[in-house]
């Protein structure tokens, strides 16, 4: 029997997503990631090495898989626990690029032109060897096509991919429109601070796996000595207020982020006591130092156990192809396409 969209489910059920390609990030952590943590614990959560997406960009044959177990490792070691989410790597569910073709048919030339992510790789690859591919382009419907066959109610992310959940919330209510109530509609959540993490060297630009200066980006594998090194020479400006002020201030502002973030509380509560540049830099870096250890000492038990990562892998492939074959399964009723 085909299933029903549930709209208003007992407990949300949370999707997210995060692609192979570099090494994880401050800002990956403090706008996604340890809030996949939590969101296990109050709603049924799905997450996901999204190793399709980072196919739209060139790979030397293999490292997709390398780059796979790594971030996978990674994330286990942050906190994911596979008898309390669901955790794979996409191309192992292959209802993923089977719904994205559908969501492709619902979804506008238009609104995939319109997406800053994609001028701003689409810039990136005519500097570089000049090829954009197709795939870098449709990318949204990939994303939304993730977000939707897991029946998703709230996506959590950092703020650059809030113009990619609001297309997916699109699309999904066209094809609604179209052939019936099929999909869920999910929305993005932000965390309270560090929605937007900025790179310590330059605080107007986004922390980013592609910026080419190490300086402005905190890794999860850097060394206390290294963390606080960058800290200390990030970019602030000529005044001496400690104030969060994003548009008058993005250095010092990005730092109570980090350091709001890394501490659970606001920016503005992270700035109070705190009087000099030097004091901000020294306990943001000390939060962060706190934060990434152990991490960092989880990461070295599990990758000398990397048989046991793809254990984890492959439960968490069974669980969401149980999920996924349901509603694509819906999908293709509603479209009706011939099931002979
Ligand atoms: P990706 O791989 O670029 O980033 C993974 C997550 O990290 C967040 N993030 C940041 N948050 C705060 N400050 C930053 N500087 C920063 N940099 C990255 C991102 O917002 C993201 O939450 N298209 C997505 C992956 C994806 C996905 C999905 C996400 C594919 N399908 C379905 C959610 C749902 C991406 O490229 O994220």
């Amino acid at each position: 029997m085909v299933s029903s969209p549930q709209t208003s489910p007992k407990r949300p059920r949370v999707f997210s997503g995060i692609q192979p390609s570099g090494a994880l990030h401050l800002g990956n952590l403090l706008g996604a990631n340890l809030r996949w943590v939590t969101e296990q614990d109050r709603s049924d959560a799905v997450f996901c090495v999204v190793d399709l997406h980072a196919l739209t960009t060139p790979k030397a044959p293999g490292e997709i898989g390398q780059a796979s177990l790594e971030l996978a490792t990674n994330l286990f070691a942050v906190g994911l626990d596979p008898d309390k989410c669901v955790f794979f790597v996409q191309s192992t569910v292959p209802q993923h690029a089977e719904l994205a073709w559908v969501m492709q048919t619902v979804t506008a030339f238009g609104e995939l032109s319109r997406m800053t992510q994609f001028k701003e790789k689409r810039g990136r690859a005519e500097s570089g060897d000049g090829f954009i591919s197709a795939g870098l382009f449709t990318y949204p419907a990939l994303m939304a096509a993730d977000i939707l066959l897991y029946d998703t109610t709230e996506v959590p992310v950092g703020d650059d991919q809030g113009q990619h959940v609001e297309l997916t919330r699109d699309a999904a209510n066209r094809f609604n429109s179209r052939y019936g109530e099929t999909f869920v509609i999910p929305q993005a959540t932000l965390p309270l601070a560090g929605a937007r993490v900025m790179d310590l060297q330059a605080p107007n630009n986004k922390m980013s796996k592609s910026t080419e200066t190490e300086a402005g980006i905190i890794n999860l594998s850097d060394s206390p000595a290294a963390i606080t090194k960058k800290f200390k020479r990030a970019v602030t400006d000529s005044e001496t207020e400690v104030r969060f002020d994003v548009a008058a201030k993005p250095g010092v502002s990005n730092l109570l982020s980090i350091l709001g973030a890394a501490t659970g509380q606001t920016p503005e509560a992270a700035a109070v006591g705190i009087e000099r540049y030097g004091d901000l830099k020294a306990a943001t870096a000390e939060a962060v130092v706190e934060l990434l250890t152990p991490i960092q000492a989880r990461v070295a038990e599990l990758q000398a156990d990397p048989g046991e990562v793809r254990r984890r892998l492959a439960l968490g492939t069974e669980r969401a192809t149980a999920q996924a074959t349901d509603v694509m399964d819906r999908v293709w009723d509603r479209l009706g396409t011939l099931r002979a």
